[in-house]
């Protein structure tokens, strides 16, 4: 049996703003700690000291004429950081990395969101990205006009630091967009994302997440494991 460490598994949450994502990405991250899953948790845009300069400019609402092309770029730009700082290295070394959105949002916010095109969105994410692809996305599907209407009193009423961000400032039509290419991206892509109800309680929804991590992580693990011995 090799003695090389496991690569970790790359988990990523997505969804819209206000779809309980955050909560539930640190439920996991707790429940897979107490099985003794070694793991760091991260989130985009952001995750790095250069990639939280470069979100503070991104959500700021004061940020104005942003072009969207600049917007894209600056996604991207965050995420290759992340890529080759802290999330390659920590599967290498046989950790799991579970972070909150990744290139789907790309795809829905940038490619369907704003219009500029899917293709666009993964030819850069092949580019400057390594082309890296989770080992399994959670969606947590919400009624998108809810969810936005949840972010924004979170923002308004949540107290400092909670200001309403660029984004969540955008229209339903864009948010609509945004939500149906998730669902588009889970259509194409059913071995790697999975939708998951975003509006049971709290507790039953990380049963569910828990239910497929283990049934698609970590049974795999364990089979490919004693099909190695
Ligand atoms: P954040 O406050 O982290 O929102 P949430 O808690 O809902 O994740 O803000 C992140 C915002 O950035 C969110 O509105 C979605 C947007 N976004 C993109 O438009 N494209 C991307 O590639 C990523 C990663 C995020």
């Amino acid at each position: 049996m090799s003695t090389a460490p496991q690569p970790g598994k790359f988990i990523t949450f997505e969804g819209l703003d206000g779809s309980g994502k955050s909560t539930q990405l640190e439920k996991l991250a707790q429940a897979l700690r107490l099985r003794r899953i070694d793991l760091v948790t991260t989130r985009e845009p952001g995750g790095t000291v250069i990639g939280e300069r470069i979100r503070a400019l991104l959500l700021d609402s004061r940020t104005r004429g942003l072009a969207n092309h600049t917007e894209l770029a600056m996604m991207v730009a965050s995420r290759a950081q992340l890529v080759g700082e802290i999330i390659l290295p920590e599967l290498r070394a046989g950790r799991w990395v579970l972070c909150d959105r990744f290139v789907d949002s790309t795809e829905a916010y940038q490619g369907a969101g704003r219009q500029l095109g899917i293709e666009t969105v993964r030819q850069l994410h092949r580019l400057l990205c390594r082309d890296l692809w989770p080992d399994l996305t959670i969606l947590m599907d919400t009624d998108f006009i809810a969810s936005v209407q949840r972010a924004r009193l979170r923002n308004r009423f949540g107290g400092p630091g909670h200001d309403e961000n660029r984004f969540e400032r955008e229209s339903q039509e864009f948010f609509s967009r945004v939500h149906q290419s998730f669902l588009e991206i889970a259509r194409r892509e059913p071995q790697r994302m999975v939708v998951i109800d975003a509006r049971p309680p709290i507790e039953v929804v990380h049963d569910e997440i828990m239910r497929v991590v283990i049934e698609r992580l970590i049974t795999s693990e364990q089979t490919s494991r004693q099909a190695q011995v």
